[in-house]
């Protein structure tokens, strides 16, 4: 719901659980009064307190006898050089070659649903009743510059998402430096950042420490979201826990360079900005040309990071993910790659599909090496047609759906191997800049998919191959960072427009994909998950997690990338590393969308039996994990020895605990509280005749000691309500 008080001048944004408050100052200047918990009422004017000016503050004249200065004020969208020292959301340099710049209030105009973002994923709505949208058109009278803040303030959910459409209504060139989707002001700097940072096998850490006055936050400047960190970062009210306390919630629906900015100032206040990073970024709007950014995420909850997490996971399940596997029951595959890596032939892969069938597998994925001349990573990226020495294509699909298997493959779309057909001929396509030798990383360029030349290639190479053969899954890789970011089609102007176009280009490819193909399921990847983030999720329902799969380092990179995304969107597979037992593997990739990624054939009979087990319980227990949600009852950035987390079904009829012991610890007893549950319900534990409150659960735990008492042991624990 959203109310605009005339009197008051105040924007008064409702989800069910959250106000967001914006006032018009003096001056049209546009403040933040607050974000929070949700508010009765909406006179906050009498917080303006803190907008005193200090000394050294630079005032606008006509304000200056109130003592007005924006140097101290919540400034809902700060400009650059008008006075504001701390971090800006958008300057933009004018005809004579300054970076000042004054937004002003104009207009505003509210209406029912969500607007699409043209070019960009984004959060939607089925009906326009889910969600109400609030556009303020600020102008700077200067340069005739308006940008248009827009606001979608959800129904079923604490979500409000923020973007910015520029448009130049002036009669000179503009170029935008930088262009921030969102600007956060909170009056204090008593909180904690949380942020998700790695590595390649290694994604997703959590790191949690108090802000300090000064910069401090995260981007990427590699041309994707990447491993290093995640467009995603929370604020936790200090002492804030896993269930108590206060967060803020920050994510940004983008794939590319990305910043999110804290910074607190003398007061102490923290602001908070996030959008395309500002570094390498410059954008030319002629007069009458647009630029949108991409859309933030903002989530409140006083329920802890728990409570946080459950709210972006609903809202990501929901407005989202998309298309015919956004709630259809997904297959359960199995992957070739760390099976086979390179060396497959068509045999190979149908004596996998058979002993896959018998297991109860459902899909056969035919990773990296089928095309091109591909028998290692030297070489063929860009050439997507089948590399016929090896594979029989054909007679593969045909035999693997004869078996009743659905079939798979991979693409890596957006990279070309110096060593190809297609570099040979179009060496220009690759990305590169004028006078530089392009660096290499897996021996490999990347492909300038910012061009629509290149893009009409690579799309109609992979529908070559969708065309003529039933394809029902696509794993979408990338398996480098960029350098040398440029393009032969941008001149000097537009040289910093590149990594922007990239990542458009990327999204035109993916648009193109899912729109001509449906049915297809596609999962994305980068290097294991150095692309994690919503922008991929909107066009891929899971992304393959990380390439680590060890059970025991998997459980840091889930517990960390379920801050933010659904146990749907996580693709976690069993592989024959020998770390744990298969148990204790098969525990830790059911948290995600679940599958195998080894040789079949391979397996002895005890292990097939374990897997067939597996198998069963990945249906039975599918709906709870996909629907559920999810609580984190033992982190393990808390603990070292062991940790847990439980799916409990939406009416609280259902839980699955899982607890793994990852270091065993001599006399550590303990008793594990469950969460979620209905404190009036009874529920049964499976297998056994005890019968337990909800309330017994929660507050006393249930005895957890004797039942994984060796390092890399786990155990599912199955409660279901009754009478
Ligand atoms: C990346 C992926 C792997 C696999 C290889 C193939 O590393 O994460 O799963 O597909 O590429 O080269």
């Amino acid at each position: 719901m959203i109310l605009f008080d005339e009197a008051k001048q105040v924007f008064h944004l409702n989800t069910p659980g959250t106000s967001y408050v914006i006032g018009i100052h003096d001056e049209g200047l546009l403040l933040n009064l607050y974000y929070g918990k949700r508010l009765p009422d909406h006179d906050l004017w009498h917080l303006s307190r803190r907008m005193r000016c200090a000394s050294f503050s630079p005032c606008d004249p006509v304000l200056a006898p109130t003592g007005f200065s924006v140097d101290v004020a919540p400034m809902e969208y700060p400009t650059n050089g008008r006075g504001d020292f701390r971090v800006s959301a958008v300057a933009a340099k004018n005809r004579d070659g300054n970076t000042v710049t004054d937004l002003r209030y104009q207009s505003y105009r509210i209406f029912a649903g969500k607007p699409d973002l043209p070019g960009l994923p984004h959060l939607y709505v089925t009906n326009d009743a889910q969600c109400d949208t609030l556009e303020i058109t600020l102008c700077d009278p200067y340069t005739n510059l308006t940008a248009v803040l827009v606001y979608s303030v959800f129904k079923d959910c604490d979500v409000i998402t923020k973007y910015v459409r520029f448009v130049n209504h002036g009669t000179h060139p503009l170029k935008l430096c930088r262009a921030m989707s969102s600007c956060l002001d909170l009056p204090s700097m008593d909180y904690d950042l949380i942020t998700l940072y790695g590595r390649h096998v290694k994604e997703r850490q959590f790191v949690r420490r108090p802000l300090a006055h000064g910069l401090q936050g995260v981007r990427s400047v590699r041309g994707s979201s990447s491993h290093a960190q995640n467009p995603f970062a929370a604020l936790a009210q200090t002492g804030a826990t896993e269930t108590t306390g206060n967060v803020y919630g920050f994510n940004l629906v983008y794939s590319g360079n990305f910043e999110i900015t804290g910074e607190v100032d003398f007061g102490p206040t923290t602001r908070m900005v996030m959008g395309i990073c500002g570094t390498d970024f410059l954008w030319n709007l002629q007069p009458g040309e647009s630029f949108t950014t991409p859309e933030a995420v903002h989530v409140f909850s006083d329920r802890g990071l728990g409570g946080m997490s459950r709210i972006f996971h609903r809202a990501y399940s929901d407005h989202l993910i998309r298309g015919r596997w956004q709630y259809e029951k997904r297959p359960l595959l199995i992957n070739s790659w760390e099976a086979a890596y390179f060396d497959f032939d068509t045999d190979k892969l149908i004596a996998f599909a058979r002993q896959a069938k018998e297991l109860g597998i459902e899909l056969l994925v035919m990773d990296d090496g089928w095309f091109g001349k591909r028998n290692d990573d030297t070489t063929s990226l860009g050439d997507w047609f089948i590399n016929t020495d090896k594979l029989d294509l054909g007679r593969l699909v045909d035999a693997v759906h004869e078996l009743g298997l659905k079939f798979g493959i991979w693409f890596e779309p957006e990279m070309i191997s110096p060593d190809s057909d297609l570099y040979r001929a179009h060496p220009d396509w690759c990305v590169h800049v004028p006078g530089r030798v392009p660096s290499l990383a897996r021996q490999q360029y990347v492909i300038d998919v910012s061009r629509e030349d290149v893009r009409d290639n690579i799309f109609g190479q992979i529908r070559a191959i969708l065309d003529n053969y039933e394809i029902d899954y696509l794993k979408w890789d990338f398996n480098r960072n960029l350098s040398e970011a440029g393009s032969a089609l941008l001149d000097a102007d537009r040289a910093q427009e590149f990594f922007h176009r990239f990542v458009l280009g990327t999204y035109d490819l993916q648009n193109r994909l899912t729109n001509t193909y449906p049915d297809l399921l596609l999962e994305n990847c980068s290097g294991g998950g150095g692309r994690f983030d919503p922008g991929m999720l909107y066009y891929s329902p899971q992304i393959w997690t990380s390439d680590n799969t060890d059970p025991i380092e998997r459980l840091m990179i889930q517990f960390g990338t379920s801050l933010c995304y659904p146990a749907s969107t996580m693709g976690a597979h069993v592989s024959a590393c020998d770390r744990t037992g298969y148990e204790t593997k098969g525990n830790v990739a059911l948290w995600g969308t679940f599958g195998y990624e080894l040789d079949p054939c391979k397996l002895d009979e005890q292990t097939k039996a374990t897997v067939k087990q597996q198998v069963a319980e990945y249906h039975r227990y599918y709906d709870l994990i996909h629907t559920g949600d999810l609580y984190r009852l033992i982190c393990p950035w808390d603990n070292p020895f062991c940790c847990a987390w439980s799916f409990v079904s939406r009416d609280q009829n259902e839980t699955l605990v899982t607890l793994v012991c990852m270091r065993h610890e001599e006399q550590v007893l303990f008793h594990l509280k469950l969460q979620g549950l209905d404190p009036e319900k009874r529920y049964q534990l499976e297998g056994t005749d005890e019968i337990y409150s909800g309330a017994l659960l929660m507050y006393a735990g249930v005895d957890v000691s004797e039942r994984a008492d060796r390092d890399g042991d786990s155990l599912k624990l199955h409660f279901t309500a009754i009478g």
